[in-house]
């Protein structure tokens, strides 16, 4: 009786890998079909692949609170006003805000267009679906002209951060064209710098940047035999958050496995007059702050490190393996922040938030004082990040002075690391 049922279930297991296995061969032989067709020039009406999948609906939970003051603050930011309106029955602190909009939240896509051609569109889920499709018909409509692209143009993509924040999750369901195509360009937004450190991710993922990097220029039309598009894609999304900092791993030699032996790192991030761009947010009583996260790091037998981004000339390798082995995050709100993109999950972020207590523009997050005034607030970034990594994040909003500098309340510090 039971052999028989074991054999209908290995039987259905053997039906089933044979299909799948036929149906890959099948895709396979479709698209190298399409691969050979693409050196005829005349167009046929079937000149776009589109692969597409969708991804489950997700919840980012509210932030973790140390005392009433961070809660009420957060609460009263339209931030929480606007996504309020989002969490099941209304229960925000059981469930959390819902992500649920096919478009902005779920869809993910990638276009294969035969003689595509790009003109300065937004890479993002709110790509045009005409401007998805456009082709040319000959080689002068395009000031450039590759056999191979691939397009990338998120916002400042050339910036860590926003490398991070905005390529990053684009890759996590592309990058396996880079491999595919090796020799198809790579095209980003052209910016005021490169950061070395997004050159040297570029370089561990096969793309050299002297030979397979185009910085666009919205004068440019960029035309490629073969254009490959996977900007309709979920901004956020948990899954290709994660799967994009496992191929951070991956590339840099850190395997994807539990080691939480190795969880040794207390890292602050530090923001100094010299190492940021704008000189507000400094903590002002540096030193009895940092002495709570060397006492803290001493009974719990931790590393304290004390991270200075400006002061760091090693490759990305090691930064990205000093952040695996992260155990507590903390920093004021900055963009260095966006290294808990290599951190594992549980990993503990502590972001302190500046905020002015009289004016109704606060430093890095939306008006509180004009709850009808709701508008999208980047301060919250780091927030998301962390939930869409899945760590344990926690908010310290702290009020600045006139030029925007920060006296901490130790005491506050003190109450939050008892908590964590
Ligand atoms: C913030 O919220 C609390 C209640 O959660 C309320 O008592 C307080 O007045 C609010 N403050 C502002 C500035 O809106
Ligand atoms: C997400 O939205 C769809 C409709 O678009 C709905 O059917 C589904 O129940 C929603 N999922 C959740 C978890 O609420
Ligand atoms: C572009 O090239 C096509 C033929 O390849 C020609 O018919 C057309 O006139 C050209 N257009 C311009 C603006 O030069
Ligand atoms: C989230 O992280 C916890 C460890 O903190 C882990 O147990 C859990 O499986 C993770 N969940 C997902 C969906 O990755
Ligand atoms: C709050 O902290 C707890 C304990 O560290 C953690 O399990 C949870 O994920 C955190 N919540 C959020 C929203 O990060
Ligand atoms: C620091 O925070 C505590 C609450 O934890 C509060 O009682 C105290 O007044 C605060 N100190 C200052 C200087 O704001």
């Amino acid at each position: 009786m039971y052999f028989r049922l074991f054999k209908l279930i290995l039987i259905f297991i053997c039906v089933n890998i044979i299909i799948n296995v036929l149906y890959r061969l099948l895709l396979h032989s479709k698209t190298s079909l399409s691969m050979n067709k693409n050196d005829n020039i005349p167009l046929t009406k079937n000149n776009i692949d589109q692969i597409s999948y969708s991804l489950e609906p997700f919840y980012i939970r509210l932030p973790n609170f140390s005392d009433d003051e961070a809660k009420n603050w957060f609460y009263n930011s339209s931030y929480y006003k606007i996504n309020s309106k989002k969490c099941p029955e209304g229960l925000c602190e059981e469930k959390g805000i819902l992500f649920n909009d096919t478009k902005e939240h779920l869809s993910v896509n990638v276009f294969l267009v035969k003689n595509g051609l790009y003109i300065n569109d937004d890479c993002g889920y709110n790509y045009g679906a005409t401007a998805v499709k456009r082709t040319f018909v000959s080689a002068n409509e395009t000031t450039i002209l590759y056999d191979k692209a691939i397009i990338y143009t998120v916002p400042d993509g050339w910036a860590f951060q926003h490398f991070l924040d905005g390529v990053g999750p684009k890759l996590a369901h592309s990058k396996s064209y880079l491999q595919k195509y090796p020799d198809a360009k790579v095209i980003i937004l052209q910016g005021v710098r490169f950061d070395r450190s997004v050159q040297e991710i570029w370089s561990m993922l096969g793309v050299d940047y002297s030979k397979r990097i185009l910085h666009y220029l919205p004068t440019m039309k960029v035309g490629a035999r073969l254009l490959i598009n996977p900007c309709i894609t979920p901004a956020i999304h948990p899954r290709l958050w994660q799967d994009a900092r496992s191929m951070y791993w991956s590339i840099s030699g850190i395997l994807n496995r539990k080691s939480e032996v190795k969880r040794k790192n207390l890292i602050y991030i530090q923001r100094t007059s010299k190492n940021a761009m704008n000189r507000a947010r400094l903590i002002l009583n540096e030193e009895p702050f940092i002495k709570v996260l060397r006492d803290y790091c001493l009974k719990n037998s931790l590393n304290y490190v004390q991270y200075d981004h400006s002061k760091d000339t090693n490759h990305i390798r090691s930064r990205i393996e000093l952040f695996y082995n992260a155990k507590i995050i903390i920093g004021v709100h900055s963009g260095a922040l966006s290294n808990m993109n290599f951190a594992q999950s549980g990993t503990t972020i502590i972001e302190i938030m500046p905020y002015r207590q009289e004016s109704s523009v606060l430093p890095m997050t939306c008006s509180m004082f004009r709850p009808d005034d709701l508008k999208a607030c980047a301060g919250y970034i780091l927030y998301t990040q962390a939930q869409l990594l899945n760590q344990s994040y926690w908010i310290l909003p702290n009020v600045v002075n006139a030029k925007g500098n920060i006296n901490l309340n130790i005491s506050r510090v003190e109450k939050l690391f008892d908590k964590i």
